[in-house]
Formats: structure tokens, sequence, C-alpha cells
């Protein structure tokens, strides 16, 4: 069975790759040829997550999977959330989102926030998603250099380190990409 994962990220297909049942062949955006940039236009995680595995469906005929990602900050009322990637503009910069983020939270005791990912997944004409969440706080200043995107100011919940101060294996486990990633696993595994 081919199954379309709508990334072209090598890495990530490999790592989900080796969890699944080998019946089931994981191709990649390149793989099927869609090549151009696919439409996230929803104003939720889930509704973009769910749009790129219809696009998916729908242009090119193979059943998909599509994740997005977003932080959500309680202080902020939720943002960045769905815009994390463009939070600063449409540069799409790692550091001016951080510093955007840290100059609108100023001094706010409260700093709680979550990462939440959603995996879409079109199977044999059916829909589902798989949430995972890793609740934690957002730190006044950058600590560490490892990972991308907001991590340096990312403190998972009961932890001393950020994202960026922990290996890769640590974030995937307690992460929340790895958390739907898993779910999204135990629900292949069981077809
Ligand atoms: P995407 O949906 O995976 O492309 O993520 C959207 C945006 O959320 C990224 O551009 C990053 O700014 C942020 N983001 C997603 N995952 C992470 C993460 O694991 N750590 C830090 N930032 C992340």
């Amino acid at each position: 069975m081919k199954l379309v994962f709508a990334t072209n990220n090598a890495n990530k297909i490999r790592e989900v790759q080796a969890l699944i049942p080998s019946h089931i062949n994981l191709l990649s955006l390149t793989d099927i040829n869609c090549l151009e940039d696919i439409p996230e236009t929803q104003d939720t995680i889930e509704g973009n997550a769910i749009q790129k595995a219809n696009y998916v469906k729908d242009n090119y005929g193979f059943d998909c999977f599509a994740d997005d990602t977003g932080l959500e900050v309680d202080a902020l009322n939720g943002a960045p959330g769905v815009y994390s990637a463009r939070y600063a503009g449409p540069q799409r910069d790692a550091t001016d989102n951080m510093t955007k983020l840290l100059q609108d939270l100023g001094s706010s005791s409260n700093r709680d926030a979550q990462f939440k990912t959603v995996i879409a997944l079109t199977l044999n004409n059916k829909l589902d998603t798989f949430t995972g969440i890793c609740e934690g706080e957002i730190t006044k200043a950058q600590h560490g250099t490892d990972g991308f995107g907001y991590d340096p100011i990312f403190r998972p919940q009961g932890l001393k380190n950020t994202f960026a101060e922990m290996s890769l294996t640590e974030k995937n486990t307690i992460g929340h990409r790895g958390k739907a990633v898993a779910l999204l696993v135990d629900y292949l595994n069981t077809l």
C-alpha cells in the first residue's frame, strides 16, 4: 500500500517508515511529483493539516497524511498558534519570531504555553486526526542552540532545559510531534 507523507524532509520519512508495517510504502511529495506549495489558508492548526492531506488526495489521488504545528501562548490568547511560522512577518525568520514573542509577552508572569501538532490522515475515504501536545512555558531569554523555531524559548513543564538544550531523542520522546506521530503509528499498526 502506498501512502504519501506530505513533506520533502527525507529524515522525517525515514523515521516514520521505520515505525510502521513494511507493507505500507511511504512516498514524499517529490515522489508523486507534487512540486507546488500546498495551500495552508485555514485559521486553525487542525484545519491546515486537513487541508494539506485533502489537497494531495484530491489532486494526486493518493492516500496521505500531513502535519501542522503551532505554539499557543496562554497570555496571548493562543497566539502565535496557526501563524507560528510567520509571526514576525513573511520572512519566516525564527530569531525575529522569538524576539517578537518575548516583546509581546513582556514581563507577564503567566508564561504558560503549549506546542500542538495535528496530523491529518486520509485513508480509504476516511479522515482521522492525531494530536500531540507538549505543555510548558516561555522563558525570559533564549537558552540553547539546538533545534529550530521557538526551541530556545520553550521549556517543557517540569524540566530545567529548553528544547534547544536537549538532544533530539529527548525532544522527540516528550515533544508534541513525537506524540502525534506515535498515535499515527499505533493506528497504522492496527491496519
Ligand atoms: P510546521 O507546521 O511544522 O511547519 O511548523 C510551523 C512553525 O511552528 C515553524 O515554522 C516553527 O516556527 C514552529 N515550530 C513547529 N515545530 C516546532 C518545534 O518543534 N520547535 C520549535 N518551533 C516549532
